[in-house]
């Protein structure tokens, strides 16, 4: 029975979760799909750091031809984040017939439909649930749970850092530059948290969103964004005296054939479901013309609850290895037409 093996880019957060499900799920994932799964090789910056996870030193590299031209190597898992030189990586390892699990919005956002059709061409698959709301299988869900139904409209919380942020200044008072500190250290932020906290991070899961439920394209420059930089503690104090807890909402909504997409902070009534969304949990709202309205609630950000998505893509993968059919099957929108939001 021949291993499946794995190139990992990245050993970071979400990287080491991948390394430990992988080992300590292995009854589960032969169970799943018949075959041993190793990581063969994993690229990082810094052979020499010390890292929370035990590692073999000899399996870490620097060199991503390492994983890329490794002939041995089946599938490339992306966790390292970066957009230029990623999507480069990305298409070299697609062109060699490698199939590839990322769980980089920033990418899939700006360069998802031309990564999925180089995808496809190669016969690969390129998956990317973890992308958006970290362990809540969302994609999954539009793509294929609700896959018959005609989607009007999404709306919840994205980004697990200033959710947190939020939630400790409403409950416990803390000051915001102490509570994104605590969000960096455990894993949730951004490399460069900017994009977490002025909503740009949750405008590029609610763009990748909007792709797969609406099957239209939706171009970022499209997406209204603000995020919670300039909240202060007097606009908190002041919408708890009045009943209401504060949340940065992302809402893709479609209506007459035109959709529109924004990320704001809002207050919500206390009463209302999403403002129970509490730390780096995520929430979100789907509507459906048939289905009605389904909740996808679960952890947003952090490295067990990000890996198990990551791992669940490459166990797709596998089973499509199995079966032959890879490239076929990949998280891609049919676009019914190309469109813009009505102020473009
Ligand atoms: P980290 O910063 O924790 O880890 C990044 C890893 O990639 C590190 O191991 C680093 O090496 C390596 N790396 C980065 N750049 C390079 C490079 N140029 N060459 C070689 N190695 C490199 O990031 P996260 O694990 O938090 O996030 C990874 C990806 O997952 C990002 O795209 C992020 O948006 C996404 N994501 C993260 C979530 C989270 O909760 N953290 C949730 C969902 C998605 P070294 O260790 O040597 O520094
Ligand atoms: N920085 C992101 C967040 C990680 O806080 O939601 C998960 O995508």
């Amino acid at each position: 029975m021949k291993a499946i093996h794995v190139g990992l880019l990245g050993l970071g957060t979400v990287g080491s979760g991948v390394v430990k499900i992988i080992e300590d799920h292995q009854d589960k994932l032969m169970h799943q799909v018949g075959c041993p799964v190793k990581v063969k090789k994993v690229l990082v910056k810094n052979i020499e750091k010390n890292r929370q996870i035990h590692i073999e030193k000899e399996i870490l590299t620097t060199n991503v031809e390492d994983i890329i031209s490794n002939p041995e190597i089946d599938v490339v898992i992306e966790v390292m984040g970066g957009v230029e030189d990623t999507r480069q990586l990305l298409i070299e390892a697609l062109k060699a017939k490698k199939h590839v699990v990322t769980a980089n919005k920033d990418l899939m956002a700006l360069y998802g439909t031309e990564l999925l059709s180089i995808a496809t061409e190669n016969g690969c698959d390129l998956f990317y649930e973890a992308s958006v709301a970290g362990g809540i299988p969302i994609l999954r869900s539009l793509v294929d749970g609700l896959a018959s139904d005609r989607i009007t409209k999404m709306m919840g919380i994205v980004n697990g850092t200033t959710n947190f942020i939020l939630t400790k200044m409403t409950k416990l008072g803390s000051a915001y530059e102490d509570v994104l500190k605590e969000a960096q250290d455990l894993g949730y932020a951004e490399a460069d948290p900017t994009s977490d906290v002025e909503g740009l991070d949750a405008a590029r899961k609610m763009a990748i969103l909007a792709r797969l439920g609406f099957s239209m394209h939706v171009d970022l420059e499209d997406v209204n964004v603000k995020g919670i930089s300039s909240v202060t503690d007097d606009d908190i104090d002041y919408s708890k005296r009045l009943g209401y807890t504060m949340k940065l909402i992302g809402i893709a909504q479609r209506e007459n054939g035109k959709i529109e997409v924004a990320v704001e902070p809002t207050l919500l009534p206390e009463t209302h479901p999403l403002a129970s969304v509490n730390d780096e949990y995520n929430a979100v709202y789907v509507y459906g013309e048939a289905v009605g309205e389904t909740m996808f609630y679960g952890p947003g950000a952090g490295s067990l609850p990000t890996a198990t998505s990551v791992v669940s893509d490459l166990v797709g993968v596998m089973k499509n290895m199995r079966l032959g059919v890879n490239g076929r099957s990949a998280i891609a929108p049919q676009f019914e037409k190309q469109i813009k939001s009505p102020d473009h």
